[in-house]
């Protein structure tokens, strides 16, 4: 019986040196002529990635008002009071400038511009369980440029958003197929000046996305297949590099193709229990999101292996290329030394003692991951009890 495959393509994407400095006439394009509401934080404006941006649209005329207070893991709080200030401004197009975080807080603001005055994110919410305000149309949301300023997330080709819940320390997604950004820019100039262990970090989220979307069971979608394993090869070869020589212009504007091409992976194929067990560790103990990912991906393909063998094979033939002299199994069990390798060559720490997280947290962090629906398309069945074995193994 075949499947319906189904596609979730980017925005327009531009990609390549230079590509911010389009800023201006993209937003016009979009039918801006006035006002841009940016959502950035301070480490972006402290690295002086934010003023190219302002310059750019003022060259186009075009004014803008800056919301720099996204956190690290971008919270229900700080974006509802991103989306009041947008309403205040009068802007007619969303930017998100900076990591995962600031995009994933643009998408919401946008949203939020898109409903009802008052609605709270956490009303989006795609939790098991939660009522789901329906997602805004495109036409009832004002219009976004995203531009990445890490190489990972690729949040800026995805429809999803994670913002956090501290209330209740949660990750949960917001977002549709309506919102994808409308225009990508993505510059690798914007990631030279990205410390190595943020590069590390986010290139293994990335990394992350590439390996679920390719042994995820939602395969239908096939013809990503070549992409993605393209994406898993640029890691494999540029992300050490691009840690080891930060200014490495072709390193870096590989992985930040790399992140891309993840990022339109995951938007067609999701994701799976690396993901569900990394989210709790940021919203339990503010692990950065690539690091968590990065931490717990060697137990999670270890533990998938059987449901995917061959895929995971090959997942070491690319990231890790030699000649076939093992079982297939043996090489699928090559793709996870390949992971830990990569981790100690790019100055990664492996257990999560080792990043704030204590063995007493470990209960709730399961309790958690298991409502955290990414697994759903992990390629082996995870139950609760096998998530916080996980944990236990990588503490
Ligand atoms: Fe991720």
């Amino acid at each position: 019986m075949s499947q319906i495959a189904t596609y979730y393509w980017p925005g327009q994407t531009h990609f390549g040196y230079g590509a911010v400095q389009r800023v201006g006439a993209e937003a016009k394009a979009l039918g801006v002529q006035r006002q841009v509401f940016i959502v950035t934080d301070g480490g972006v404006v402290a690295a002086g990635l934010l003023q190219p941006v302002l310059d750019a649209l003022a060259a186009a005329g075009l004014a803008a008002t800056v919301f720099d207070q996204t956190p690290p893991n971008p919270t229900t709080t700080a974006v509802d009071t991103a989306a009041a200030q947008f309403r205040e401004s009068g802007a007619e197009l969303v930017i998100g400038l900076g990591g995962g975080s600031a995009i994933d807080a643009a998408k919401a603001v946008r949203i939020l511009a898109g409903g009802p005055a008052g609605a709270k994110i956490a009303e989006y919410a795609l939790m098991l369980g939660d009522k789901v305000r329906p997602l805004p149309t495109v036409p009832q949301m004002p219009p976004m440029i995203a531009i990445p300023t890490t190489a990972g997330t690729g949040a800026e080709v995805t429809p999803w958003g994670v913002i956090t819940d501290p209330a209740r320390k949660l990750k949960m997604g917001v977002g549709g197929p309506a919102t994808i950004p409308t225009v990508a820019l993505i510059d690798p100039a914007l990631t030279l000046t990205l410390p190595p262990h943020l590069t590390a970090a986010t290139g293994m989220d990335a990394l992350t996305h590439l390996i679920e979307a390719y042994v995820s069971t939602n395969a239908a979608p096939i013809a990503l297949d070549a992409l993605i394993v393209g994406g898993i090869g640029r890691i494999g070869r540029f992300l050490r590099l691009a840690v080891a020589q930060p200014a490495h212009e072709q390193a870096r504007e590989e992985v930040m193709l790399a992140s891309m091409l993840g990022g339109i992976a995951i938007s067609s194929r999701w994701l799976g229990a690396a993901h569900s067990l990394a989210h709790q560790l940021s919203g339990i103990a503010n692990v950065h999101h690539g690091l968590a990912c990065a931490l717990m991906l060697p137990a999670q393909m270890q533990f998938s292996l059987p449901g995917a063998l061959e895929r995971y094979a090959q997942v070491a033939q690319v990231l890790a290329p030699r000649p076939v002299v093992g079982s297939v199994r043996e090489e699928a069990e090559r793709a996870v030394t390949a992971v830990r390798q990569l981790m100690q060559d790019t100055n990664l720490p492996l257990r999560l003692r080792d990043v704030g997280v204590t063995e007493a947290m470990i209960p709730e962090l399961a309790d958690n991951a298991i409502i955290d629906l990414n697994w759903t398309t992990n390629p082996r069945a995870i139950t609760r009890n096998q998530m916080e074995a996980l944990y236990k193994e990588t503490f």
